[in-house]
């Protein structure tokens, strides 16, 4: 019978209309092609997603010519949830999807049962308030679709502007896109329109932007540049300008600006004053190295050198790299620090960030280390994609990290968005015990601004083998800041233990024969959903019995840093409960625990 309606319609050569979509016309048109039309727009079409299904390929067709593709899962067994396509744009024109599902379907009866069918609607509104017990309460996050490298950081007119690789159809990698929020104070976040979509060079890969003062690329003055990489069948270069203060981007009809015939990615920039140019560097991902290329105007690149080969970290890719001038603490002098993100490579496997410290006379990078010393800049499993706002005030050297690992980054547990933003850090450099450089990384002071009712004081005491435990605050899900002092006196190994009711826990030691903090994160809750989550991660620690530690906790991170930014770990944590104390002991002998303070943490409603 099934085969005798396909072959009726094989000859009557017609598709299958659906007439219960209030708006929409459905075309079944075969086993892998549906068209859908736009009758009566609103302002969204909302698309039913499910992780587990195949791409389907959308091609947006307006009055019949394809504007832009998309690549979404759309639901075949069950919805996950919706995501909004944005109909506005298209006001007073004729739209439609033509729509290649790809799957290995019998027949278009077959193809018609498909979940996302019944779910396909119009709608003037879409609901994205938060529906994730793990979303971050204070660090940034989309609202919905996935997120990974923040990228076009800069700072304008008394705001930090944040872009970073966004999927706005779907909570996984996939029709890359730049995201874009910004800030006053680099902790309460405002979501803004999408600032680039794909074009017909390619997807939007991650890349940087400058504010030209001068207008050296005839754009117009303070003109908002960003530079990125087109990713489609090669990776190239191209340039997009704003005179909105990023709010609208206008891609550069001369692109690409930089192309080459190896995988290049991720253009850094700024401008380098001592030789009057602008200086931009590439991840050359496969070659691993990094291309050093000056301009004059932002369009005409000349490639000046490479850094990279057999230095450092070596065993992933280089990607998103950054380069700045950064002060020496307690000296008068400063040296340029090289950071080179890997995948995979990493001390604890997958994605980290690595550093160089060394020289730049504005063409080329000169290590100051042997080239097998490797630098890390953070010491947890979930700090990636590091890079700096452009333009910052006062000359800082803010960075912000995409706080996952691309070992787990898409099954992680979370659906409406995945990902979330580390917290804004301010970098230094300070001289280490064996007389090399090393990134002094602190919390940026604007989260201090998150404190929020009364700090939990704690005082000083000691504890011994025995847990001694203290409440952390219920509000906002436990969301806080923990500030202590420890003096390990007798005992060699303290240990510091987040734990809820459940028998969840986070554990962090120092071991203080060893001079190593760690966090093990095996028990934390939820780790089942990759194996290569549960973790220990491993820092080095000053010398010296007295250490000084801040935590910052959130819903599904924690944050350790030590107290002048000597290391920092930053690993996601998934409780299915919040913590509710921190326990301090000892393996053997007594220690003390100096001013032990939680602040509770909130957000600018
Ligand atoms: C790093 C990265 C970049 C690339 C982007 C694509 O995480 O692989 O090299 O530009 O992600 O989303």
């Amino acid at each position: 019978m099934k085969y005798r309606v396909t072959l009726l319609l094989m000859f009557m050569n017609i598709g299958i209309c659906l007439a219960q979509h209030a708006g929409l016309k459905v075309h079944h048109l075969g086993a892998n092609h549906t068209l859908i039309q736009v009758l009566e727009p609103q302002k969204y079409l909302l698309l039913p997603i499910e992780e587990a299904a195949p791409e389907a390929t959308v091609n947006v067709l307006v009055n019949n010519q394809c504007d832009q593709t998309l690549n979404v899962r759309l639901a075949m067994n069950r919805v996950d949830y919706l995501v909004p396509f944005n109909l506005e744009e298209y006001k007073g024109k004729c739209v439609s999807f033509n729509i290649h599902t790809g799957n290995s379907r019998a027949n278009v009866r077959d193809a018609m049962e498909d979940a996302c069918w019944g779910e396909i609607v119009l709608s003037n509104t879409y609901h994205a308030e938060n529906t994730e017990k793990f979303r971050p309460l204070y660090h940034h996050t989309p609202l919905w679709g996935w997120m990974n490298d923040p990228n076009g950081m800069f700072y304008k007119d008394g705001l930090y502007h944040l872009c970073y690789q966004y999927n706005p159809y779907g909570s996984m990698w996939g029709n890359l896109s730049w995201g874009h929020s910004t800030s006053k104070d680099l902790v309460n976040w405002k979501h803004e329109p999408v600032a680039l979509v794909p074009d017909g060079l390619g997807l939007v890969f991650s890349g940087s932007c400058v504010v030209d003062k001068n207008n050296t690329a005839g754009f117009g003055k303070d003109a908002v540049v960003a530079i990125y990489t087109s990713a489609g069948a090669s990776q190239i270069q191209s340039l997009a300008y704003s005179l909105d203060n990023g709010i609208t981007f206008q891609t550069y009809e001369g692109n690409p600006i930089i192309t080459s015939d190896k995988e290049c990615r991720d253009p850094n920039m700024f401008w380098h004053e001592k030789s009057g140019k602008w200086i931009l560097i590439l991840a050359a991902a496969l070659e691993k190295e990094m291309w050093i290329y000056s301009s004059p105007d932002l369009k005409n690149w000349t490639k000046e050198s490479s850094f990279g080969k057999g230095y450092g970290a070596q065993e992933g890719v280089w990607e998103c790299p950054d380069l700045m001038e950064l002060p020496v603490r307690g000296t008068d002098k400063t040296k340029w620090v090289l950071i080179c993100n890997i995948n995979p490579g990493g001390p604890f496997g997958g994605s980290a960030a690595q550093y160089f410290v060394g020289d730049f006379d504005g063409k080329t990078f000169t290590c100051n280390s042997n080239p097998e010393v490797t630098k890390w800049m953070d010491y947890g499993k979930d700090h990636y994609a590091t890079v700096s706002w452009s333009n910052a005030p006062e000359n800082r050297h803010t960075v912000i990290a995409w706080m996952s690992n691309w070992q787990y980054a898409n099954n992680v547990p979370t659906q409406q968005y995945r990902s979330a933003n580390s917290l804004p850090r301010d970098l230094e450099l300070f001289q280490g015990e064996d007389g090399e450089c090393y990134l002094a990384t602190t919390p940026a002071s604007e989260i201090e601004s998150l404190r929020a009712g009364a700090a939990m004081k704690y005082g000083s005491f000691s504890a011994g083998t025995r847990k001694v435990s203290k409440k952390l605050p219920i509000v906002n899900s436990g969301v806080c800041e923990i500030a202590l002092e420890l003096n390990a006196r007798s005992a060699e190994m303290v240990y510091i233990t987040l734990a809820n009711a459940k028998g969840e826990e986070t554990v962090m030691s120092y071991d203080l024969g060893k001079q190593v903090f760690s966090m093990d994160r095996t028990k934390s809750g939820l780790t089942e959903f990759s194996k290569d989550f549960p973790a220990v991660t491993v820092a080095p620690c000053p010398k010296g019995n007295k250490q000084a530690l801040r935590l910052f906790i959130d819903r599904c991170s924690i944050e350790a840093f030590e107290g002048e930014g000597r290391f920092a770990m930053t690993n996601l944590v998934f409780p299915d409960e919040p913590y509710t104390t921190i326990a301090i002991s000892t393996a053997k002998g007594t220690c003390k625990v100096n001013n032990l303070i939680v602040y509770p943490l909130n957000v600018n409603k």
